[in-house]
């Protein structure tokens, strides 16, 4: 029993839809959330770069005293969770990768499409999962540099992003995919253009939930689970210092 608070990172803002999540099933859980947005997107950085960020993340909830850490950002899992689970053996920490399982089960043979950062789609971990999976399902990635950027300026929908990600989908929905993973956690911030993109018939994963269950899972094997049962808080932190991007935290994680 702990009631010390869970820290939370991503590159930037995305992280707070799988926040979101957490705190759902976990609401007496108390969050510190730490978005780097004043080095985002990591998707396009250097694996080299991506380490030394979520490493910076990492020192920043460990000096509030979190404990555990989650990992909100798919291409700093892929990149840098097993160096830091080395590094701070001590302490749990989770991380998301794409929701690929769900998304092949749903239907037999079916056609899915991933989208992710360059970053995370050209990393081992995905290939792996990618050769895992294509037994049951045709896999098309789809890399998408240049999304979460939108998300980071605050932009969800419109005419700008809704023709950015039409180019994008248009190779995938030529070949008739049923499902699309998000596979980076700003995209479910984008996901009613994706889906109306898509269409109704397409179905999306992402892989918040399950990250959520897998934390969940953890503290309750490390008796690390607060034995409050009043609400707990939810702290934000940004490397911006545009004061707008707090402002935006709390609007993305009350919305
Ligand atoms: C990015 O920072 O480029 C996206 C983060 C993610 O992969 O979830």
């Amino acid at each position: 029993m702990d009631t010390r608070s869970i820290g939370v990172f991503d590159s930037g803002l995305g992280g707070i839809s799988v926040l979101r999540d957490i705190v759902e099933l976990m609401p007496c859980e108390n969050y510190i959330y730490f978005g780097d947005s004043a080095h985002a997107p990591y998707g396009t950085k250097t694996r080299e770069a991506i380490l030394e960020r979520s490493e910076q993340c990492t020192n920043f909830l460990l000096a509030k005293d979190v404990k555990a850490i989650v990992i909100a950002c798919n291409t700093a899992t892929s990149v840098a969770a097993s160096t830091l689970r080395q590094q701070y053996p001590s302490i749990p920490i989770i991380g998301i990768e794409p929701a690929l399982k769900p998304a092949v089960l749903w239907k037999e043979h079916d056609k899915v499409a991933v989208m992710a950062t360059p970053a995370t789609l050209a990393l081992p971990k995905f290939h792996e999962l990618m050769k895992h999976y294509s037994k049951e399902s045709d896999i098309y990635p789809v890399p998408c540099p240049g999304l979460a950027d939108y998300v980071e300026k605050g932009i969800f929908d419109g005419e700008e992003i809704t023709e950015f990600l039409k180019g994008l989908l248009a190779p995938s929905l030529e070949k008739h995919v049923d499902a699309i993973v998000l596979g980076c956690t700003h995209y479910p911030f984008v996901e009613k253009v994706i889906q109306r993109i898509a269409g109704p018939d397409v179905k999306i994963f992402n892989g918040a939930h399950g990250t959520a269950l897998e934390l969940q899972r953890r503290l309750r094997i490390a008796e690390l689970l607060t034995p409050s049962i009043e609400k707990g808080t939810v702290e934000f932190y940004s490397s911006s210092t545009n004061p707008e991007t707090i402002k935006l935290c709390h609007q993305l994680f009350e919305a």
